[in-house]
């Protein structure tokens, strides 16, 4: 088996906006170790959310590949790649992307319900305990505070034992004390699931926890931390 949980190789990625076509990613090659905490670090428009929908298989490259898990997703249909994704990978939001018509406690057992798990209940008010908000579990994410829907968005993203979770900004719209909660919780959970953590972030503060940095300019990694082999 592979020892990375991630390889892209060679990703492009452009835009058509006006008639003219951006490269926001040219030919970005990137390793992730299964267990690894690696940061996507770069300014506002650089191409962070772009690669991160590439890599865990929400948007296609132009060109390039991508094995996720152990599987080449680049050429997968899209009927193939969201049963796949909903049972490997895990995905953290920075604007949350709860339901709004389902309660906190629904939101986190979908995914697993969407599996067919018979434990979808039982997993999630674990969930709710281990973030501390089972007094929640039958509020609507517009009764929860940002915090409080981000600890939720984390909990579904959990619910189905991922291998790899990619956070995208995921403190970037909380204010920095419920911002560190959030880091410090993301931290535990993935500590504790033994899970590979892909997270896109601007804060040096956080990217200091990383084990690894790939740093994006002008649509390349110009730098990478020399923790682990990127
Ligand atoms: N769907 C899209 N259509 C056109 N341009 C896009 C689209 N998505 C992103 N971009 C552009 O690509 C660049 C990178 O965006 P993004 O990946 O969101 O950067 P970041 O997450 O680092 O802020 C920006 O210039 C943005 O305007
Ligand atoms: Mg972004």
């Amino acid at each position: 088996m592979s020892p990375n949980a991630l390889e892209a190789i060679q990703l492009s990625k452009s835009y058509n906006v006006d008639s003219r076509q951006i490269t926001v990613l040219d030919r970005v090659s990137l390793t992730v170790p299964i267990g690894s905490f690696v940061v996507i670090e770069g300014k506002s428009g650089s191409g962070k959310s772009t690669l991160l929908s590439l890599l865990s298989g929400l948007d296609k490259p132009d060109s390039g590949k991508i094995r996720l898990c152990g599987t080449d997703i680049t050429d997968l249909s899209e009927d193939e790649l969201a049963p796949f994704r909903n049972r490997t990978i895990g995905y953290v939001f920075q604007s949350f992307h709860l339901v709004p018509s389902l309660t906190a406690f629904e939101n986190i057992a979908f995914p697993a319900e969407l599996n067919r798990d018979p434990q979808a209940a039982v997993k999630a008010k674990e969930l709710l305990h281990r973030v501390d908000l089972s007094k929640r579990m039958n509020n609507f994410p517009h009764q929860l505070s940002g915090g409080e829907k981000q600890r939720i968005a984390i909990c579904r993203a959990l619910i189905n034992s991922p291998q790899i979770i990619f956070a995208d900004e995921p403190t970037g719209n909380l204010d920095s004390a419920n911002g560190e909660i959030i880091m410090q919780l993301l931290l535990e959970l993935r500590q504790e699931l033994m899970t590979t953590l892909v997270l896109a972030t601007h804060s040096r503060e956080i990217s200091s926890k990383a084990d690894a940095i790939a740093r994006l300019v002008d649509g390349r990694i110009a730098t990478s931390s020399e923790k682990v082999n990127l």
